[in-house]
């Protein structure tokens, strides 16, 4: 029998869709209203690509955060609405005590969700405010996942992971990775915060990102949810991961483990639909020409959420998968993050107002590069990642294009618009979607067994 009560009722994934609309409609109204009074307190931002300087409201993540946090803040009963009626009704004690201990559970995962998520509108609020140093700020999401892994760790959290089927002749079929996992998770949300804040700069690139990473997690999620079967067999074509996935909460009839399942990916669906929402609603103000900045607290927030449901709903491989372009653009950066290529406050591509085309911007050279940099410049123009100016005498290199995956896209694809570029932007996000399903249902069928 199973110990957990049967994952809610549609009607709560239902409200979560409706609160979903709400989100947006809250976004696009809410977000141009609030404007002047950031403005008035000093939070505004010039477009740097754009021939005029007017002020542009800077930080509207805050207005996105706030709309998100209440509203899943108003959500909780929603979910949980059946437990509670459920508790009394129980037969015997020790049924009640379980039921109420998984309730509580649900609750302890649904609450530490929220506070990792308020501890990131607060730190991408504070670098709004003050540009925090990279040293200062690396350590702080650290930190916001700890109430996360607390729960996973009370839950008697899977440390283990699946060795692929070549590798098991060496490490069997489970390795436990113990405390390592633990870090694993914490950077995991030290990544996804930052990684969106790093691929910034042109009109709607962080929440397009945000967009399409919330649509694809919500896409993944739906593949678990106990479809009726008509609805299955078509996605049963995806590969004897999918199949196994999605064939078990019906065939078992909601054994106790395939309903955890279920449960762990309608937690995700409640906190991804408002997330889209609300980004959905921004987009339409941080569109070209924006109106509005997302600022560092849309970057954060919408990134912890991801490690949230990722950490949570134990999918956070899946979730990377998600990332690539974020993970591109990361290793890209390292050199100039890391300071062995000088790295100027932005990197934004140059804008040339004549054209109003977007080129590659540079870091510039003054003195020699040492040998580690010239090294690693030498590696990246092999691999075609940076375009590199020599100086005509000496020939050493005076000036190299800016390690971003922008940058990069205009080396390879040419001058563009800022429009141009930002959907040259998305449509390499959702390939990489695309990847990442082929990767996790088709691929992973041939390194692991179901
Ligand atoms: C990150 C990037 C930086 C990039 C900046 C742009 C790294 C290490 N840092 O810094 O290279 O220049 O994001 O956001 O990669 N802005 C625009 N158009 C936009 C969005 C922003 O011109 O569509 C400008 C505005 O002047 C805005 C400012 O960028 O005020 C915001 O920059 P901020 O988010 O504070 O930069 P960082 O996140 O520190
Ligand atoms: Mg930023």
């Amino acid at each position: 029998r199973p110990l957990l009560d049967p994952p809610p009722p549609l009607p709560a994934l239902l409200s979560s869709v409706g609160f979903s609309i709400f989100a947006f409609l809250a976004a696009l109204y809410l977000v141009p209203a609030l404007g002047p009074s950031f403005v008035n307190k000093g939070l505004k931002g010039r477009d740097l690509l754009k021939v005029y300087s007017d002020p542009i409201p800077e930080s509207q993540g805050l207005v996105c955060a706030a709309i998100y946090i209440l509203l899943l803040i108003i959500f909780i009963p929603f979910p949980f609405s059946n437990s509670i009626a459920n508790l009394p009704r129980k037969e015997t004690p020790l049924e009640g005590l379980l039921g109420a201990a998984s309730l509580h559970h649900e609750l302890s995962v649904y609450l530490s969700s929220l506070l990792s998520l308020l501890m990131a509108t607060l730190l991408g609020f504070l670098d709004d405010l003050f540009d925090i140093r990279w040293r200062h700020k690396l350590p702080i999401p650290l930190i916001a996942a700890i109430p996360l892994l607390m729960v996973y760790y009370a839950e008697g959290g899977n440390t283990h992971v699946v060795v692929p089927i070549p590798l098991r002749p060496l490490l069997g079929v489970l390795v436990n990775l113990g405390p390592l996992y633990y870090l694993y998770m914490a950077l995991l949300s030290t990544f996804t915060t930052n990684s969106i804040n790093i691929l910034a700069g042109i009109n709607g690139s962080e929440v397009s990102q945000a967009l399409i990473i919330g649509v694809s997690v919500i896409l993944n999620d739906l593949l678990y949810l106990p479809w009726p079967m008509d609805f299955r067999i078509p996605l049963h074509l995806l590969g004897s991961q999918a199949e196994v996935d999605l064939g078990g909460p019906w065939r078992a009839g909601m054994a106790y483990g395939s309903s955890e399942l279920v449960s762990r990916h309608l937690f995700s669906l409640y906190f991804m639909l408002p997330l889209v929402g609300v980004c959905l609603g921004f987009m339409y103000h941080n569109w070209y020409p924006a109106r509005a900045f997302p600022g560092d607290t849309l970057c954060y927030v919408t990134g912890m959420a991801f490690s949230v449901v990722g950490i949570q709903g134990h999918f956070s491989k899946t979730l990377l998968l998600f990332f690539m372009p974020q993970i591109f653009n990361f290793v890209l950066s390292c050199p100039q993050i890391f300071g062995f290529v000088p790295c100027p406050r932005h990197r934004v591509p140059r804008f040339n107002a004549d054209t109003n085309l977007l080129h590659p911007s540079t870091a510039q050279f003054p003195r020699p590069p040492p040998r580690l940099t010239v090294l690693i410049l030498w590696i990246f123009s092999a691999l075609g990642l940076t375009k590199l100016k020599f100086h005509p005498s000496s020939g050493t290199i005076v000036e190299a294009t800016n390690l971003t995956i922008l940058n990069f896209l205009l080396i390879h694809f040419g001058p563009m618009n800022e429009k141009r570029l930002v959907q040259t932007l998305m449509s390499v996000q959702v390939a990489g979607s695309v990847l990442a399903f082929a990767v996790r249902y088709g691929l992973a069928g041939l390194l692991y067994d179901g």
